[in-house]
């Protein structure tokens, strides 16, 4: 074998192993995505959510969401799915041709218990990399904020600093989250914009 030839051919097979031993490692990586503890908040004030990657479920893969700051979510909850399925595919099919008078969405409201945490992973070349934050949305019993769906907002940084607690009637929560799930009220405050159906 000529030289060249020799140095194609050793090209050649060192890059199908590479290959090969980096697509083991993503493999690895992909099934653990969804399972690092890195949101450091206090559990107490979530309820059963010490093992929430695990235990709840996650309804979305890493999305990217325009109006949650240009960051990639992922959603889990506790007992929301049946509603958010639902509330999921009713907006979808409404939203494919709005004018269909049979067509009207009919959504579901949230049992009282029911909580999201939503994990936030800042975007780095179009994919998602440190994580940012954590929103949460826990629905309160009859008699906490009516108007407001009953909902309670909270935000976490990663290492569990509280930025933010409150129902809407609170003025900051109000600005920073509340004012903006308002519209979709009908929706019981709940966008539902993504739904993977995956644990
Ligand atoms: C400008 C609008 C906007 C603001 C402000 C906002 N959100 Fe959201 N939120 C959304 C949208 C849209 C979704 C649906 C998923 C997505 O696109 O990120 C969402 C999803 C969520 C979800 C998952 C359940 C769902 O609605 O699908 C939680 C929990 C949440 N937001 C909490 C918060 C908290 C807590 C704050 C305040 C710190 C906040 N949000 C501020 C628009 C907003």
């Amino acid at each position: 074998m000529k030289s060249y030839q020799f140095i194609k051919v050793s090209l050649i097979l060192l890059t199908l192993t590479t290959s090969t031993r980096l697509a083991s490692q993503t493999e690895i990586a992909n099934t653990q995505a969804y399972q690092v503890d890195i949101f450091n908040f206090d559990h107490q004030l979530i309820p059963d959510s010490e093992n929430y990657q695990q235990q709840w479920r996650r309804l979305t893969g890493f999305e990217h969401s325009g109006l949650h700051w240009e960051q990639f979510v992922v959603i889990y909850t506790n007992h929301g799915e049946r509603a958010y399925r639902n509330n999921f595919l009713e907006f979808s099919a409404w939203f494919g041709d709005p004018e269909d008078e049979d067509n009207q969405p009919e959504y579901f409201t949230y049992p009282v218990g029911t909580i999201f945490i939503k994990e936030n992973y800042q975007m780095l070349n179009g994919k998602p990399a440190d994580p940012k934050s954590i929103t949460v949305m826990v629905k309160h019993p009859q008699g906490y904020d009516a108007e407001g769906g009953n909902w309670e907002y909270m935000q976490f940084s990663v290492n569990g600093q509280q930025m933010i607690k409150g129902s809407r009637k609170d003025k900051m929560v109000k600005q920073q989250c509340a004012g903006c799930h308002q519209n979709v009220a009908d929706r019981d405050f709940i966008f539902s914009n993504f739904y993977s159906g995956t644990n």
